[in-house]
């Protein structure tokens, strides 16, 4: 047994995923998470809502509410969605919890006190109209880079390059829309980067081989163009605020300029990633309240984070590209100069004798595409997660995701090729084995699991055959090889249909009657086993298939080596309704029609 972490980045509050979040991020960690409990291992998998940051205000405001009330109310909706997917979070928490604020604050009072983070005074929009400073996307106006006219302050959407909001032509207020504006001064905090870059380096190097190429490429080109040194605090009302009345000084005698600092907040990239850690806060103290105790103790949560107690917990994050930079050089910056200090003279040391934990394993994903164009938010391209569960259950989506998951490039979402491969897979394949197991089962053997009988050279077969992609298949969980994976569990299917028809209870019922139960007996615990491999992809109808044979659900995933054979004879057994419906064409033409087909990308994204 051994401890497994798992955080999937943090939906943005503002509005519903589309099913490209889903596949890059929170699916594929659910996926390993039912994949490591399967397997006996204590999981955690922390999830939350990031709420934060410009785009949550511009959101609220356009649904004219306060961004307190607007994230409440978006958290419920996201929860019930994932909920709704099989999302299997041990808690999903929110970016603006009061743990957050406090361990926010905690960190940057560290990091102040070790030295790492400086005062300077920046050059800000403000817009005379507004009465107010306008940080990242508040302002838009001309991309200095591609002459895009819509691009906004933290970055341009045309050519993707990251932007400062002073660096934009003709620029506007994102409030008002006035050009009334003037560039002032404004003090903020910045997070000295340019000082981690060689620890950085040498961290990312020992992960070569090990992450996934996409990942380590992107982290290294980040430390190749140079660590900026960043800013972690902006002009905005919503967010952890700096609050740095009682900081103590610096390593160089300086105490940090309360006062110019009041009445900011951290920018959201900075809270964000605190998150993760102060999710687990909160998880502890939700469990400490159900068991009558209110609040946890440190202790409780800290053993997932801090060294030596976490030494034996596995951190795994799961992310789409663009968040790699974040994950793989802003928050371990964070983690790291948290547990250094810095003395007057630049020297290094560590301080901290129970240092926070840095990421084991960080899968990264590429774009899932919708007909090769981006999903998008803002223009409401693609398919999102609440339209998609009007349409067809979660298991569906799920297998489809996972089985296209954007693993070595870019993949994409065309209805044509999901409706071919989810009939395939799931009603030809999986849902046509077990019915057709469990209904002879009912109408030639009373509903009972089978005696009598011995194995022969068939069963004998089967067993290697099975236990070979078995192996396959876990490995490829355990090195979150998502689309392999289901590469081999559906061979395991297609073993099971090809076992019943070489076998032919139905032929054999005539001659041998023997020979018959066990090959009904063979078949069901082949059902039986599906349920429990299954389940991390398709944990519904996984179920449904483990209650058909009377088997406890969610299974434990098999050892190597353990029997097959785990079904009593003499147990009722039970057809279940129609596991998968196949998706007819008259669907697809309908659902092409309401969300856009191949025509829908002829825009640049
Ligand atoms: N909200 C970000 C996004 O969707 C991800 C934040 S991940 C975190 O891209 F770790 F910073 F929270
Ligand atoms: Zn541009």
């Amino acid at each position: 047994m051994s401890r497994i972490l798992i955080t999937s980045a943090l939906p943005y509050i503002n509005g519903i995923k589309h099913l490209g979040t889903l596949a890059g991020s929170m699916l594929p960690a659910d996926v390993y998470a039912r994949f490591q409990r399967s397997r006996g291992h204590e999981t955690l998998y922390i999830c939350a809502t990031d709420e934060h940051g410009t785009p949550t205000e511009l959101a609220a405001a356009e649904a004219g509410v306060a961004p307190a009330d607007f994230c409440a109310d978006m958290h419920r909706v996201q929860y019930d969605l994932g909920r709704r997917f099989g999302l299997s979070w041990d808690h999903f928490g929110r970016s603006s919890s009061p743990q957050n604020h406090r361990l926010t604050q905690r960190f940057a009072q560290t990091l102040w006190e070790s030295g790492f983070i400086e005062e300077r005074v920046t050059q800000q929009v403000y817009s005379l109209a507004d009465k107010r400073f306008l940080p990242d996307r508040y302002v838009i106006g001309t991309c200095p880079h591609c002459g895009y006219e819509a691009a906004r302050g933290d970055q341009c959407e045309n050519c993707t390059r990251v932007l400062d909001p002073a660096d934009l032509i003709h620029p506007r207020s994102a409030i008002s829309g006035s050009t009334e504006i003037e560039i002032r001064g404004s003090k903020h905090l910045f997070l000295r980067q340019s000082l981690f870059a060689e620890k950085l380096r040498g961290w990312i190097e020992g992960k070569k081989g090990d992450w996934p190429l996409l990942v380590t490429s992107i982290a290294l080109k980040w430390l190749d163009e140079g660590l900026q040194d960043r800013g972690i605090t902006r002009d905005l009302a919503w967010g952890v605020p700096v609050n740095a009345m009682d900081w103590g000084p610096n390593p160089d005698g300086v105490l940090p300029d309360a006062a110019g600092l009041a009445e900011k907040v951290f920018y959201v990239w900075f809270d964000a990633p605190i998150e993760y850690i102060a999710a687990t806060w909160e998880w502890a103290d939700a469990r400490a309240q159900e068991a009558g105790r209110d609040p946890a103790s440190d202790a409780e949560w800290e053993r997932w984070w801090r060294l030596p107690e976490a030494a034996d917990v596995t951190y795994v994050e799961f992310m789409g590209k663009d968040n790699v930079p974040f994950h793989t050089v802003g928050f371990p910056c964070t983690l790291i100069g948290a547990n250094e200090r810095r003395d007057a003279e630049g020297r290094w040391s560590g301080v901290n004798n129970s240092p926070w934990k840095l990421v084991d394993e960080l899968k990264g994903f590429n774009w899932l595409d919708y007909y090769g164009g981006r999903f998008s938010t803002s223009q409401g391209r693609g398919v999102f997660m609440d339209a998609a569960l009007e349409l067809l259950a979660p298991d569906y989506w799920r297998w489809w995701l996972v089985a296209n998951a954007p693993e070595s490039s870019d993949s994409s979402f065309v209805w044509e090729q999901f409706q071919a491969q989810v009939n395939a897979d799931l009603a030809d394949v999986l849902g046509n084995f077990v019915n057709r197991i469990l209904k002879f089962t009912e109408t030639r053997f009373e509903g009972v699991v089978p005696d009598g009988g011995e194995a022969g050279p068939l069963e004998q077969k089967l067993g290697i055959d099975v236990a070979a992609k078995l192996a396959e298949l876990t490995g490829y969980l355990e090195d979150r090889e998502f689309r392999k994976s289901t590469t081999a569990l559906r061979q395991l299917w297609v073993l099971g249909n090809q076992y019943l028809t070489e076998a032919a209870p139905w032929t054999a019922m005539k001659t041998d009657p023997a020979r018959a139960a066990v090959a009904v007996r063979t078949g069901l615990n082949l059902v039986a086993l599906f349920a429990k491999l299954s389940e991390p992809f398709i944990p519904f109808a996984a179920e449904t298939i483990a209650l058909a044979v009377g088997e406890d659900f969610p299974g434990r995933w098999p050892e190597p080596g353990q029997p097959l054979e785990i079904l009593p004879p003499g147990r009722k057994v039970q057809a279940p309704e129609v596991l998968f419906r196949k998706i007819e064409d008259s669907q697809v033409a309908e659902w092409i029609a309401r969300f856009g087909g191949a025509e829908t990308v002829a825009e640049p994204a």
